[in-house]
């Protein structure tokens, strides 16, 4: 950038056709969240937050997953553990991971800053995360997003003022083949038309979890217009080798 601008003001002549190419947005992370943590009322090193005896039972068995001396390779999904527990991530929660998993707190936090799928402030009951990189932004994911706000009244980012839904803008999924898609708590539902997206969130407020899944009516990802190839039975062991070998 500061070579962009000392190029302009010495070449004004030369550089009227070029682009600016630092267009990127924000360095933001779970929706505009900061990367950085800022205490608040409630999200704080007080913020009381320790695991039921369940959920201890269950860290030992993933930690019992990693050889004896790499307790901190269970760092996520002892996060995941801790989300899906409280409902999101306080920082407490993670530096009771810290301390369980005998690892530097900061270590803790870089993991949970990194992955959009750590929610670090409090989310609706229904997190419906929208995917709108390239595969699915060709197939209109911007349509599929103004429909959820313009239904929920919110922005992305925000929650319900009833708790019960929050969108998040997300990179890919890794369902482009069924794009457009959201991802709604655990669930995907893939190949969306506005119509359909009103229709999950309607039967999300009443109560109903929809099927996930393509709306399209194809089967998982399978062509929309039939099978190209695997279209006959495969052929047995010892298929195309010479009779006398
Ligand atoms: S681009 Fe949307 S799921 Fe991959």
């Amino acid at each position: 950038m500061l070579f962009s601008v000392r190029f302009r003001t010495a070449f004004p002549r030369l550089v009227t056709n070029i682009r600016c190419l630092y267009t990127s947005a924000e360095r933001r992370s779970s929706g505009g969240t900061l990367f950085v943590h800022r205490d608040t009322p409630e999200n704080n090193p007080n913020t009381p937050f320790d695991f039921t005896p369940e959920n201890y039972k269950r860290i030992d068995g993933i930690v019992n997953n990693y050889p004896e001396g790499h307790k901190s390779s269970a760092v996520i999904p002892v996060l995941d553990l801790a989300q899906r527990q409280h409902g999101w991530l306080p920082i407490s929660a993670m530096n009771k991971i810290a301390e369980i998993l005998q690892m530097p707190p900061m270590r803790v936090y870089e993991v949970a800053t990194f992955y959009t799928m750590f929610n670090r402030k409090p989310v609706g009951k229904y997190h419906i995360q929208i995917c709108t990189t390239t595969p699915c932004m060709l197939q209109d994911s911007d349509s599929i997003l103004e429909a959820i706000l313009k239904k929920l009244g919110i922005k992305v980012g925000e929650t319900t003022s009833d708790k019960l839904f929050t969108v998040t803008e997300v990179e890919c999924l890794g369902a482009c083949v069924n794009a457009p898609m959201v991802q709604i708590n655990d669930n995907y539902y893939e190949d969306l038309t506005t119509k359909d997206i009103e229709n999950i969130i309607d039967e999300l407020k009443a109560g109903n979890i929809p099927k996930p899944g393509p709306r399209s009516g194809r089967f998982s990802c399978e062509p929309s217009g039939g099978l190209t190839s695997l279209t006959q039975p495969p052929k047995g062991p010892g298929f195309g080798v010479r009779s006398d070998l």
